[in-house]
């Protein structure tokens, strides 16, 4: 019966194969997104030099018997941000609260959140970058000297008042410093950038999680998956998780290189991590555009995707592989993009080295 059930489940997963990829709230993944969720910084692997500077400003504070100052984390998506903020509420003995920039829609709603804060509280606002300007202007002074000024009545009888919060640490989270106003990032004490893990950290991550979920794994299968989760932890536990059905169904459930090469075959995800996505945004690029510069608007809408999740969750892996270049005119396929894809460089790039120079990275 499940193995029916389990067969059903894989040729899902193949169909959209995006999923993989993208997707962060996948139901299956749900509850063991939470259980795999390092709790302390010690099961928080990778990420050396942030951890080592949090460890000591928390050891610190806690000596000095004060709040942490508010921290900014930012990173591509699913690298370990909120991961990072529950890790950080737990090492300082605090309470967490957590929210996100969207779901704070007027100056009242942030005002009941922090007005209901204890001294020491954690408070996460994810996406901090979608904050309104309205809103972020009540967490300037929150952020700064720990009040806020409620205006109560409306019309010539409204007046002013001031309320003194608790000392709070705010977490905030963003994928994109870039679009952070300035002095909201001005009134973060510590700024911590999480980068890409190596495929040795993403090894030590997949270890941990079939320890967790009990999957037979030996060290060759759990390089194979590392190798192939595009330097990102969430993508490593959801390629374990698939690489696990794959076993279970077409083999005994050990997961060795050779089962993982197979099953990850089987889910389109190439030996880089790429998958059907990455390869359409790359194959238009170097077709459908003939290998010229392309904004982001009209490459997003020829390959069908929104332009926010091809800039957050595609782009950032594929100029970090150097397979893309963002210039002043557009986006455009590296030479080593064409190699990846067997295709031979137009004639007219494959002298020009400046064409595919001077990319404009952030
Ligand atoms: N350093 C780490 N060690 C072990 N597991 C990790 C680590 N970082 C993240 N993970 C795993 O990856 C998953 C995704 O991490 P998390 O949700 O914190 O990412 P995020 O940066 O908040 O992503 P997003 O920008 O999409 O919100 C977590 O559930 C956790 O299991
Ligand atoms: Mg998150």
């Amino acid at each position: 019966m499940s193995t029916v059930w389990e067969s059903d489940h894989l040729r899902d997963m193949k169909d959209d194969p995006e999923r993989l990829v993208r997707s962060e709230t996948i139901e299956d993944d749900f509850e063991a997104e939470t259980t795999l969720r390092p709790a302390r910084l010690e099961d928080y692997l990778g990420q050396t030099r942030v951890k080592e500077n949090l460890g000591l400003l928390i050891e610190a504070t806690k000596a000095r018997d004060e709040p942490l100052d508010h921290i900014l984390l930012s990173g591509p998506p699913g690298l370990g941000k909120t991961t990072l903020s529950s890790v950080i509420a737990n090492e300082l003995g605090a309470r967490l609260k957590a929210t996100s920039g969207p779901a704070i829609e007027r100056p009242g709603d942030l005002a009941a959140i922090l007005t209901n804060l204890e001294e020491r509280d954690v408070l996460f606002i994810d996406e901090i970058h979608r904050l309104n300007r309205v809103v972020e202007e009540v967490l300037y002074p929150a952020m700064e000297d720990f009040m806020i000024d409620i205006v109560i009545g409306k019309g010539p009888a409204a007046r002013s008042i001031r309320l003194d919060l608790p000392r709070f640490t705010l977490v905030g989270a963003t994928t994109r410093t870039g679009l952070l106003t300035g002095p909201l990032r001005d009134r973060f004490g510590i700024a911590f950038r999480l980068d890409y893990y190596t495929p040795e950290e993403l090894r030590a991550i997949v270890e941990r999680s079939a320890r967790i979920l009990g999957v037979q794994i030996d060290e060759t299968g759990a390089s194979e998956i590392a190798r192939r989760s595009r330097g990102t932890p969430r993508l490593a536990n959801r390629l374990l998780k698939r690489v696990r059905d794959y076993a279970q169904v077409r083999h005994d459930g050990i997961v060795n290189e050779d089962v993982s090469a197979e099953a990850l075959a089987f889910f389109e995800v190439d030996h880089l991590g790429l998958d059907r996505m990455d390869l359409s945004i790359l194959e238009a690029l170097i077709h459908r555009f003939s290998g010229r510069p392309v904004g982001l608007g009209t490459l997003s809408a020829a390959i069908g995707e929104d332009a926010d999740t091809v800039e957050d969750v595609y782009e950032p892996y594929l100029l970090q592989l150097g397979f893309l270049s963002r210039t002043q005119r557009g986006r455009q396929a590296t030479p080593r993009a064409y190699e990846h894809l067997g295709v031979p460089l137009p004639p007219a790039a494959a002298g020009a080295a400046t064409l595919f120079g001077d990319s404009a990275q952030d």
